[in-house]
This record gives C-alpha cells, sequence and structure tokens, in this order.
C-alpha cells in the first residue's frame, strides 16, 4: 500500500499521508511522490483543486527523524538536483491551483510550515501544531522565517519559532493559520465539500486570484533557498544529531556542548 494515497474525483485530487504506524512521518519517497503528484496536478486541467489529509488521529509527524539521521537530504545540490524535500517545497510554493489541507491530530515541522503555502485549512478540535526546528538543532523550512513573522506579527512568530513549543486548534484559528474547526470524524469530509465548492468556480478566475495574492510574499523563494541551506548544513552539526538521537532514544537532549 502506497504510503501517499491519491484518489481523484470530480476535479479533486486528495492526497493522504498514509503511513500511521509512523505518524505518517514523510520519507524521501513521500516527499517524492507528493511533489510528482503536485506538479502532475498543476499541468492537468482535470484536476481543478488540491488536497493534503492525514488520519483523524494525526496529520503527520514531519520529517521522517531517521531519514533526517541516516539519510539527510544534500541540500548544497538544490539547483542542479533537488533532494526530494527540495521538489516538494517548490511544488507547494508554485503551486498555482486552490491547495486545500484538512488537519487533525499532530502536525510536526513541516505538517505546520506546509499550511502556509495552503489556501484553506480545516482542521479538528484535536489538531496540535509544532515548529521544533530550534529544538532540534535545525532552523525553520518551507518559509516559514518569511511567511509567520508576515502572519503573526515577529514577537509571536518568535515565539513560535524559537521556543518551538505546540499550540493548539484555537490558538491555530485566532492566528489565521487556520480558516475553521471541526470534530475530527469530520474535517476531512467538510474540507471535500469546501474543495468541491471550489472546483465548480471558473478555473482562470481562481488562478488569477492565487497568483495576485501571492504576488506580495515578496522574496518567498530566496528565502526558501536560504533556509535549506542553513537547515542542510545545521542537520549535519553536533546540535541536530544530539537532538534527533534523543527524541529517537526517548531521552532529553545534552546541548551543553553545542
Ligand atoms: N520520524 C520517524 N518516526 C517517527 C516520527 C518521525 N518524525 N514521529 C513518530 N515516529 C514513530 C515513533 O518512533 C514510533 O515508532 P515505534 O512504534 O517504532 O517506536 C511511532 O512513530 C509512534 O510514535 P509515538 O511517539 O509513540 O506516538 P505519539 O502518539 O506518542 O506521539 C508525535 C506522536 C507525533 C507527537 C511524536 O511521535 C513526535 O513528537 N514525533 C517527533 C516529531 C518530530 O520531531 N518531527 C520532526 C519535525 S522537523
Amino acid at each position: 500500500m502506497s504510503e501517499i494515497l491519491q484518489h481523484r474525483e470530480d476535479g479533486i485530487l486528495t492526497l493522504t499521508f498514509n503511513r500511521l504506524e509512523k505518524k505518517n512521518a514523510i520519507t524521501a519517497a513521500m516527499y517524492n511522490a507528493l511533489a510528482d503528484a503536485m506538479f502532475a496536478a498543476a499541468e492537468d486541467d482535470a484536476v481543478r483543486v488540491v488536497v493534503l489529509q492525514g488520519h483523524e488521529q494525526v496529520f503527520t509527524a514531519g520529517n521522517d527523524l531517521a531519514d533526517f539521521l541516516k539519510n539527510p537530504p544534500d541540500m548544497s545540490k538544490s539547483d542542479a538536483e533537488p533532494a526530494p524535500v527540495v521538489r516538494f517545497l517548490e511544488a507547494l510554493r508554485t503551486f498555482p491551483k486552490p491547495l486545500l489541507a484538512a488537519v487533525a491530530g499532530p502536525a510536526v515541522g513541516i505538517g505546520t510550515t506546509l499550511l502556509l503555502h495552503c489556501d484553506l485549512v480545516y482542521a479538528a478540535d484535536n489538531a496540535a501544531f509544532s515548529l521544533p526546528f530550534v529544538n532540534l538543532g535545525l532552523c525553520p523550512e518551507a518559509g516559514a522565517s518569511l511567511l509567520l513573522p508576515a502572519l503573526l506579527g515577529y514577537q509571536r512568530a518568535a515565539e513560535k519559532l524559537m521556543l518551538g513549543e505546540p499550540f493548539y486548534a484555537e490558538e491555530a484559528v485566532e492566528m489565521g493559520l487556520v480558516n475553521r474547526l471541526l470534530p475530527p470524524g469530520e474535517v476531512n469530509a467538510y474540507t471535500q465539500a469546501q474543495a468541491a465548492k471550489l472546483a465548480a468556480k471558473p478555473m482562470a478566475s481562481l488562478t488569477a486570484t492565487k497568483a495576485l495574492m501571492k504576488k506580495g510574499q515578496v522574496g518567498l523563494q530566496q528565502i526558501m533557498g536560504d533556509e535549506i541551506k542553513l537547515f542542510g548544513a545545521l542537520l549535519r552539526g553536533p546540535a541536530a544529531k544530539e537532538a534527533i538521537s534523543a527524541v529517537m532514544e526517548k531521552r532529553k537532549p545534552d546541548f551543553s556542548k553545542c
């Protein structure tokens, strides 16, 4: 069974994280599957809207931590031969059609930052968002260092990005990251209903509206490139090695030498 399920119906492509035994943690193969599906959907007239979703109890635990240690993406080659995560981030940044997300349960790391690229986000009241990059010896990705301060103001964004503490569904609505809260059993169906409304609208108007709104995100491509280079370097550093090993060994990290 594929770890990224693809379902097409009535102009809606739904991509579902399907690696529940690892809390939908995203591997290199899963990033490539997501990127391939989104790049193809961008070109395919039969796809009018894309929905990203997880399971009722978990959206995604973010990047696979074992992959981070064993197979760290090589960000230095990001232009010539982009790493799978970089391909996915580029697919998110450039996706021209409506992109929706349905979030229930934990949405860790890229599970939260990818939402900054979605047009509509619906969340279950059990959703828990977190940006634990600093706690993992890393830095933000997906343009979060630009998009989050733009959404929240500098200090609130710094609190989320520097302390890395989880925040919950009601705060995410108040922040403007999430459009509406629903019970966990209803969030995917509600998101599909919203996607169906969009799929019935004139495509050229939707894509023009999205492109015009995105024009305000000046410097996003540049900062995403800067982030990914720093992220790649930090991933090979001592703090990330200690932090990620500590999570996997279920112990507290020791940053006294980092
Ligand atoms: N990468 C790889 N495996 C992961 C993972 C990740 N990001 N997140 C969870 N898993 C695995 C666990 O190792 C465990 O595997 P095991 O059963 O073989 O031991 C399994 O998924 C269940 O995880 P568990 O922690 O027991 O589930 P939980 O419901 O108690 O907590 C989370 C869920 C998502 C809150 C918690 O797993 C977590 O914080 N994960 C790390 C997230 C993270 O730091 N991501 C990187 C972001 S940059």
